[in-house]
């Protein structure tokens, strides 16, 4: 297959900035090794398209890097994306730029309930909704997925019953899920939006995966499903994910219900959160039109690492069990079969085996022995990564 993109080069980040490759005391590393080789943090060891970094040289060959606010193209950019991608029609008055799709729930969080009010969210789920959630004082319930042999669900008796027990105010879906790799079907979608509505739950759907879908599956925006689900959800998406720009920044909300909209903006508007960042701006805007090339390429190649990643692990290390994913570019792996304590096996892994994986525990509880592990790389490093794993569990 010819491709216009090289998804094979290998970028050095272990001498940049990456959050990746240089804070890995924070993920359990020791400081400065970089002989560890880190699967961790959700962004892509892939350079992103020339369209988005020729337009991110715009702020600096013009000189002036002021204040920016979003342009026509801006809104008009993301609007044909959610059209083409996702059949959702949604207006420009209903997005609002923010810098960051966890901010952006924090500020729906702290907008629309106060101290001690109750947030469902479904575990294991991405550790930073339970710190908006605990370090906003508000209370936190956990519904727990139930995981079937091929695939993780919805348990809906338990959630409308925490709902209830808990008089729950808000909830935050994960859609795509990280860390299972679940793209929620329309059923699914329409059962858990029905027992929020019913039980006056506001809704929050962070779609940031909401593009990384492999084949067979369709993504469905939940505020897509219905007039009444629209009204009560707060959507948040980013290009961060889909063309490796996180580090730009640059969310969006989509907010159809004028209150829930003028809360959400009064609320940024409180933290002195009004401009946008230049490179923001204008990576924004080139993501969403140039970058469809780009990001189609990319996902054949993380659907390849996938397809080489399963066959090496049910191949050569048959205690590690994983559920093929249905979105995303991450891997479940369950080491429940190893019998260790969790933290000795996430050190071993570390020390012995120079890998850094995601610790599961921090995703929930019900993730004991679970570690999560980016294959957004290239093919060498993800042969390296998988050996090391290999390596490392055979010695035990
Ligand atoms: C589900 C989910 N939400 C949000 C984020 C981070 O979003 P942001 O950096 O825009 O706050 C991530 C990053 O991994 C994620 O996986």
């Amino acid at each position: 297959m010819s491709r216009c993109y090289n998804f094979d080069e290998y970028v050095d980040r272990k001498h940049s900035h990456a959050e990746k490759w240089n804070n890995m005391v924070s993920a359990g590393a020791p400081k400065n090794d970089h002989s560890i080789l880190s699967m961790s943090i959700a962004d892509m060891e892939f350079k992103c398209c020339d369209e988005i970094l020729n337009a991110l040289k715009e702020p600096i060959e013009n000189g002036v890097i002021g204040y920016d606010c979003p342009c026509q193209k801006f809104f008009s950019s993301f609007v044909n994306w959610q059209k083409e991608k996702n059949n959702w029609d949604i207006k420009k008055e209903w997005i609002v730029p923010v810098p960051g799709v966890v901010p952006g729930i924090a500020n729906t969080i702290l907008h629309n309930t106060k101290e001690g009010d109750a947030v469902i969210v479904n575990t294991p789920v991405y550790p930073p909704f339970f710190n908006v959630i605990n370090l906003n004082n508000r209370k936190l319930v956990e519904n727990e997925l139930i995981e079937l042999d091929d695939k993780y669900v919805f348990d809906f008796e338990d959630f409308e019953r925490k709902i209830i027990e808990n008089d729950v105010k808000v909830s935050i879906l994960c859609s795509p899920h990280n860390p299972v790799g679940r793209v929620w079907t329309k059923e699914e979608l329409t059962k858990y939006g029905n027992i929020c509505i019913k039980h006056n739950v506001l809704m929050i759907s962070d779609e940031i995966h909401g593009d990384l879908i492999l084949k067979g599956y369709k993504h469905i925006p939940l505020a897509s499903i219905s007039d009444e689900f629209a009204k009560n959800t707060v959507t948040l998406s980013a290009p961060s994910k889909t063309f490796n720009i996180a580090g730009l920044a640059q969310s969006v909300a989509i907010i159809s219900n004028d209150e829930l909209k003028d809360r959400f903006l009064n609320g940024l508007v409180g933290y002195g959160i009004f401009h946008m960042a230049s490179f923001a701006a204008v990576g924004f805007v080139a993501a969403y039109t140039y970058g469809k090339e780009w990001f189609k390429e990319c996902m054949e190649y993380i659907e390849s690492n996938i397809d080489f990643a399963l066959e090496f692990i049910n191949k050569e290390l048959p205690k590690v069990k994983v559920k093929r994913p249905e979105a995303s570019f991450l891997l479940w792996l369950d080491l429940r079969d190893y019998g260790m304590p969790h933290e000795d096996l996430h050190q071993y892994l570390i020390n012995e085996g120079k890998l850094l994986l995601n610790s599961g525990i921090t995703y929930g509880e019900n993730a004991n022995l679970f570690f999560r592990m980016n294959i957004a790389c290239n093919r060498e490093m993800l042969i390296d990564a998988l050996n090391r794993l290999k390596t490392a569990l055979n010695k035990l």
